[in-house]
């Protein structure tokens, strides 16, 4: 950049020292002259009279005598004295022999320039006058020569000194430039940050700097359209929309999922490997994720037969029936399974975000293997990463911490993270002892998803209440000593319609197969319950609104039959047990009590079931109760919507649900009112079937929409939109290391 300046500063100052040299040396010829010509007068008027006298006196000797000493005077190179008659009388000794009486001077002036071939000489020739007669022309000669060499010598100093002046003026600019650009890129560098995290947009900015700063602004603010553009245009999203986005969007983005259940499991029974999909709701929101994008899902290989599965490196194309994406299997040891997971993830995390009154359990020995296992994951993504910039989707509570670890070997990363259940307010948060830990692990991610805005403050007031950041609450934004992480509400959801949905018989045809299924009569109005055996479903309170519905309308006795399939899960553990214990004797209780002629107005499968049979119980149903006593979402309920392609059926929907904030035409109950919530399933068993298509419609519409590409292609666009804005600060901090010397 130096070089750039200097050198047509260079050139400019000497074209000026070009053009100045000659007026300076006129300037000074004449300055010179001046002073010879004055000077010439002074030794006029002080030998004048002694001169006339000598003449008159015919004194030639004494005249030449004083000649001789005005001569001395180094500016005078001769005198002479011409007659009247033009003739030279006197002259002393440096007088040019080639040189006459010079001739009378221009009107007014005394002096000539005679150029002889020594040189040229100022000739002063002053009239000699006495008593109104002219007695001759007293000539003093001065060397013009000295003036030629110093007007010369003035050009030489005068080119110089631009020369110097110009170099001193090229330094000092640069240094003043870089200094000033240093300060400037500082300036715009934090006044940059401005529109994402507010900062700086408070703060006094040099007012040079302001112009700047505000079209930059307009820049960054021009890449948040999308954002509107994708929230205000009906885009109907799906797998092709999906790949486009990534495809524009997010160009060269390798997507590596990283979570603890698998999508596919490998299961040895009777000696057989058979396959079977977990009931997660994680799991069936991100696999139709996967199978559009493609990429490498990173996960626990829990089935007994995994091992037998995967090729060398550990990897499973996968789905199995048509592969379009990678599973990455990582093993966990027992000792690793039950602290990480049983231990840290199920009895400490679990209950800490579900209100659900449920003790959460912390020992320190689980936070070790969590750490570990975290640790694990985190190696695992950064092999199987390809590039230094990938697209690392990390999923729920088993992996607070991964986001960090990845981090901090993939700075390059865009880290999504989704916390899938409910973030508990600091009150509930403060009582974990690593909170700190987990917090700044979190903030390892460039985006942390949460299904509800409420959760999302929840977090923020956790990260406000235990860390030293700054938030940013207008735009959502922690932003700490290790980045910025913005977070936002993403309600999950499924994939629309659901594939299984291609093989279901008619509605009709699946009541009937389910009726005869569980052995129920034909004329039973049926509700139906599914999840895995967890006591934040709110299973027995269900079944106690069951019972009440019978004690308060007992038209219902012997016509309404509650089908409740849940798959067991995490049973190592005695909070699950106890709920599955005690679901179990309740539902035989009510059975006891209400069930007759081989009628039972609750059947209660403990079983896994897989998605196609899951989806034929909701096309079965008339009504469909989730009664979760606190849920992040409930995909649950978003499915009974997606099977009902009939535009019938009845959700009753729990208020503590995710789900609630969006399926508002469900019948929204409190599971703890137990009286309230047998009261809306009798009002969902009586609504009138135009009041059902209607609002089936409705929940339809919006599922439809905000379906699962909708969720992941909402968290995409905002990555996208952040890795465009890191490439714009790169730039800067590039121009800024380029020009003044900074670093990033
Ligand atoms: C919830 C969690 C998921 C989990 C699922 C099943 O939906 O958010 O992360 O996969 O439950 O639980 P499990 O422990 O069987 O994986």
């Amino acid at each position: 950049m130096a070089i750039r300046f200097v050198l047509p500063l260079l050139l400019v100052l000497g074209a000026i020292a070009w053009l100045a040299a000659p007026l300076v040396g006129g300037l000074i010829e004449r300055w010179f002259r001046a002073d010879v010509e004055m000077r010439s007068r002074l030794v006029f008027n002080s030998v004048q009279e002694t001169v006339m006298d000598l003449a008159q006196a015919k004194s030639s000797r004494q005249i030449d005598r004083l000649f001789r000493g005005i001569a001395q005077d180094e500016r005078v190179l001769a005198l002479g004295l011409c007659g009247v008659d033009g003739q030279l009388i006197n002259r002393s000794a440096a007088w040019p022999a080639v040189l006459k009486c010079p001739p009378q001077a221009a009107q007014g002036s005394a002096f000539t320039v005679e150029h002889l071939p020594s040189g040229s000489v100022l000739a002063a020739s002053f009239e000699l006058m006495a008593q109104g007669e002219s007695l001759g022309r007293l000539v003093i000669l001065h060397d013009l020569r000295f003036i030629e060499r110093r007007s010369s010598s003035a050009e030489n100093y005068l080119a110089a000194f631009l020369a110097f002046l110009s170099l001193g003026a090229a330094i000092v600019t640069v240094v003043v430039a870089r200094v000033t650009l240093h300060g400037w890129v500082r300036a715009v560098r934090s006044g940059f940050a401005a529109p994402a995290s507010g900062l700086g947009e408070g703060k006094a900015v040099a007012p040079e700097i302001a112009p700047l700063l505000n079209e930059m602004r307009k820049v960054m603010r021009n890449l948040e359209v999308p954002r509107t553009l994708s929230d205000a245009i009906r885009v109907d999203w799906g797998p092709d929309s999906l790949r486009s986005l990534l495809r524009d969007e997010l160009p060269d983005a390798e997507v590596l999922v990283v979570s603890n259940r698998e999508p596919y499991i490998h299961n040895m029974e009777d000696g057989r490997v058979v396959l079977q999909r977990p009931a997660s709701g994680l799991v069936t929101a991100l696999e139709p994720i996967m199978r559009a994008c493609g990429g490498t899902w990173i996960a626990h290989g829990s089935g007994s037969a995994d091992t037998v599965m995967v090729d060398e490196r550990d990897h499973l194309p996968v789905p199995p029936d048509s592969p379009n994406y990678t599973l990455r299997r990582v093993w966990l040891t027992d000792e690793e399974q039950d602290g990480y997971y049983y231990g840290l993830a199920n009895e400490g995390m679990w209950p800490l975000c579900h209100i659900a009154f449920v003790r959460p359990v912390f020992r320190a020995s689980d936070w070790e293997q969590y750490v570990a296992v975290n640790r694990k994951f985190a190696a695992a993504v950064v092999a199987e990463a390809q590039t230094p910039n990938p697209v690392v989707l990390v999923q729920d509570y088993h992996f607070a911490l991964l986001p960090q670890m990845v981090r901090e070997q993939l700075p390059e990363a865009t880290i999504i993270t989704f916390w899938h259940i409910p973030w508990p307010n600091p009150e509930m948060f403060s009582i974990c002892p690593w909170k700190e830990e987990i917090l700044t692990g979190l903030l390892g991610s460039s985006i942390l998803g949460f299904h509800t805005q409420f959760h999302c403050l929840n977090f923020l007031e956790s990260v406000d209440r235990f860390l030293a950041c700054h938030i940013d609450r207008e735009h959502s934004v922690v932003r700490g000593t290790e980045g910025t992480t913005l977070v936002r509400p993403y309600p999950i959801s499924i994939e629309w319609p659901p594939a299984a949905l291609a093989t279901q018989p008619p509605v009709n045809q699946c009541r009937e197969d389910v009726l005869k299924h569980y052995g129920l009569p034909a004329h039973v109005r049926l509700a139906v319950g599914v999840e895995r055996f967890d006591y934040t479903k709110g299973i027995s309170d269900r079944f106690r609104a069951v019972q009440s519905l019978l004690e308060h309308h007992p038209d219902w006795i012997g016509s309404f039959t509650l089908l409740q399939v849940a798959a067991p899960t995490r049973g190592r553990l005695a909070a699950y047990q106890i709920t599955q214990e005690e679901a179990e004797t309740l539902a035989r209780e009510i059975n006891e009590r209400f069930g007759r002629d081989g009628w039972h107005p609750i059947v209660l499968i403990a079983r896994h079931h897989e998605p196609e049979d899951v989806l034929t119980l909701f096309r079965a149903a008339d009504l469909c109760m989730v009664s979760s006593l606190h849920d992040g979402m409930n995909l649950v309920a978003k499915e009974f919507v997606a099977a009902r392609d009939d535009e019938d059926g009845v959700l009753v929907l729990s208020t503590f649900a995710g789900a609630s904030r969006e399926l508002l035409e469900a019948l929204i109950v409190n599971p703890y009112d137990i009286r309230a919530m047998a009261e809306a399933l009798h009002s969902g068993l009586s609504m009138p079937p135009e009041q059902r298509r209607e609002r089936m419609k409705l929940m339809r519409d919006l599922v439809s929409e905000h379906n699962i590409h909708y969720w992941a292609g909402r968290m995409l666009l905002d990555a996208a939109r952040m890795r465009k804005r890191r490439a714009i600060e790169r730039q800067i901090v590039h121009v800024s290391a380029a020009g003044g010397g900074g670093h990033g």
